[in-house]
């Protein structure tokens, strides 16, 4: 089983980015901690960010065959792009949408995610934590 996590834009500023927002972890500590949780688990896990959105639809059109789920934090492109909703469609890997915030508790143009329909589902507002219960759901995918 292999689950691959995709970040999107400025997720490499995690731990100085806005902390009340996003809180004081940095991706590194998120990848450890998922990697400690996957390890437990059995379960081979590669993590990914890119502030582009062209290579993060490379990765998900790579995707298949390669791995057996998606977890994509897209952050910023989750509310805009129709390039990734489409990788996600076209490629057809079951995918699971994160956020570390409540994006519906926030600002309006975060409560439309472009990407939502062609999810299996969506985890968010539980920060670090949206990553870890990313994990139970990836797996939950290809247990249940
Ligand atoms: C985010 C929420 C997005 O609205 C925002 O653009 C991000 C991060 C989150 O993890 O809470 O960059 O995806």
């Amino acid at each position: 089983m292999k689950i691959l996590f995709l970040n999107g834009p400025n997720l490499n500023l995690l731990g100085q980015r806005e902390p009340s927002v996003y809180g004081r972890d940095t991706l590194a500590d998120i990848e450890a901690k998922v990697r400690e949780r996957a390890g437990q688990l059995n379960v081979a896990v590669e993590f990914r960010q890119s502030n582009l959105e062209g290579e993060l639809v490379g990765w998900i059109q790579e995707s298949k065959g390669a791995f057996d789920v998606i977890v994509i934090n897209a952050a910023a492109y989750t509310h805009t792009s129709i390039a990734v909703r489409d990788a996600i469609s076209a490629v057809g890997v079951p995918t699971i949408e994160i956020h570390l915030s409540n994006i519906h508790a926030r600002e309006e143009f975060r409560h439309k995610s472009v990407i939502a329909a062609v999810c299996r589902g969506q985890i968010c507002g539980f920060g670090p934590q949206s990553y870890l219960l990313g994990l139970g759901a990836a797996i939950g995918e290809k247990r249940c």
